[in-house]
């Protein structure tokens, strides 16, 4: 296998960074292609724990090459911080590669973001409040400056000048500070100057090294169910987290894809608004919070917990063409007597087995659960299959069934050796 995409099955926070950075390990390139500082991994290396929000994880390697493709959207003032503060902590990051086509996330985004989510008021959406749908609407919106613009200063100053404008006639209309365009432009200047010994053609980069037979991990962030199209609309992220958003943020064709794979959360969580069928409230809720550590890596909010959602499961198996799934945090669930699995929804009287994408059909969705039997046991240290607890092996068989595709690996616990392979990725 050569070329890898790893999406994240639910609504995002599914572990991603912990299963990337486990396979990171044989890959010679760790690609990202959507999102931008809204995503948040946290991964522990050595008992050292890092937060990287643009940066691939795969960078705790070292000499592994780490790209932000196209599809990105990258807050220079983010970027700068995170190789300051890998710098600091003595990683090497000189195999980090940025796109030139990626767009930027720039203060103004960051600004109307979050003014657009007290217009929502109850209607908001719950964003990170990181700029991100503003900066895909000027991408769209065909306005958009790119990490390429910052190498031409006069050009940059120009449509800086005339995106600020236009941002400031919004802000000023709601009451809000406004930007001094010509002081941005130059902090904007410098942080290029800072981030140009990066900038690449990435597409290239990633296109020979797969010529050249190299191993390449597609990374996905935030969670099929967060996808601007296959997600529970509006109450989505402004990028394709599914595994085609691989193929237009990288600037590869989808015939070099060799293999998919969706990481799958042992329950679900969800953070910021919208609908979420196998939410629990209550004690046990906030027993996967507590046992889980369930609170955003980008925004310290506090997720919303339920039981694993096997229709919402087939979804991403069958918009992203799963191979397989990698199941994380099982042992977050060790404590529990009965664990539940949705496996149908009850909806206006019907029963329904597939996902309804449309928000009147899922606010009105029932889960139908089936429960297993807990293990009660503790499986941190287990690391083959044949290890876990029969329940546990059970729950994990079930969900196979449901899914109709193989677990190729399962996580028991957060450190990068706490992982069972069951079948190698790569
Ligand atoms: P935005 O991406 O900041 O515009 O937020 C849109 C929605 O996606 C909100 O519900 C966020 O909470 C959610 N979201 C964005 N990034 C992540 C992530 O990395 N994990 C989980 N949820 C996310």
């Amino acid at each position: 296998m050569a070329a890898v995409v790893i999406i994240g099955a639910q609504w995002g926070d599914e572990g991603k960074g912990k299963i990337t950075d486990y396979l990171a390990e044989k890959a010679d390139m760790v690609v990202r292609y959507q999102g931008g500082s809204n995503a948040g991994h946290t991964v522990v290396v050595d008992g050292r724990e890092f937060k990287l929000h643009l940066i691939p994880s795969g960078i705790l390697y070292p000499g592994k090459t780490c790209v932000i493709g196209n599809g990105v959207v990258v807050d220079p003032e983010q970027l700068v911080r995170e190789l300051e503060e890998l710098a600091r902590r003595v990683v090497d990051t000189a195999g980090l590669r940025l796109s030139k086509g990626a767009h930027l996330v720039l203060r103004y985004h960051r600004l109307l973001d979050l003014l657009e989510e007290e217009r929502r008021g109850h209607g908001r959406l719950g964003t990170t409040g990181r700029g991100i749908g503003p900066a895909y609407l000027d991408k769209v919106g065909r306005r958009g400056l790119r990490v390429a613009d910052l190498y031409d200063a006069e050009g940059f100053r120009r449509a800086l000048s005339l995106n600020v404008a236009l941002a400031n006639e919004i802000l000023a209309a709601a009451g809000k500070e406004t930007l001094d365009a010509a002081a941005l432009a130059e902090e904007y200047l410098a942080l290029g100057a800072k981030l140009e010994p990066f900038v690449a053609d990435t597409s290239l980069l990633i296109n020979r090294a797969l010529d050249q037979g190299a191993r390449v991990l597609f990374e996905g962030a935030q969670g099929t169910l967060l996808d601007l199209d296959h997600g529970t609309y509006p109450y989505v992220t402004s990028s394709h987290p599914v595994a085609a958003g691989a193929c237009l943020g990288s600037g590869v064709g989808p015939t070099r894809i060799d293999r998919v794979l969706g990481v799958v959360k042992a329950y679900c969580t969800r953070v910021g608004e919208g609908p979420f069928p196998t939410e629990i409230a209550g004690e046990e809720g906030d027993l996967l919070r507590e046992r889980g550590r369930e609170w955003g890596t980008t925004t310290g909010r506090p997720r919303r917990c339920g039981w694993l959602d096997a229709v919402a499961l087939r979804h991403a198996v069958r918009v992203n063409a799963l191979d397989g799934l990698a199941i994380t945090k099982l042992d977050v669930l060790d404590a529990l007597p009965r664990v539940k699995i949705a496996v149908a929804y009850r909806c206006r009287g019907q029963l329904l087995e597939e996902f309804p994408t449309d928000l009147a059909s899922l606010r009105a969705c029932e889960p139908v659960y089936e429960e297993l039997e807990g293990w009660q046991t503790g499986i941190q240290e287990a690391r083959s299959l044949n290890a876990l607890p029969a329940a546990a092996r059970r729950y994990l068989a079930r969900l196979e069934e449901l899914a109709g595709v193989p677990v190729f690996l399962v996580a028991v616990g957060p450190q990068r050796h706490q992982t069972i392979c069951r079948q190698e990725v790569f």
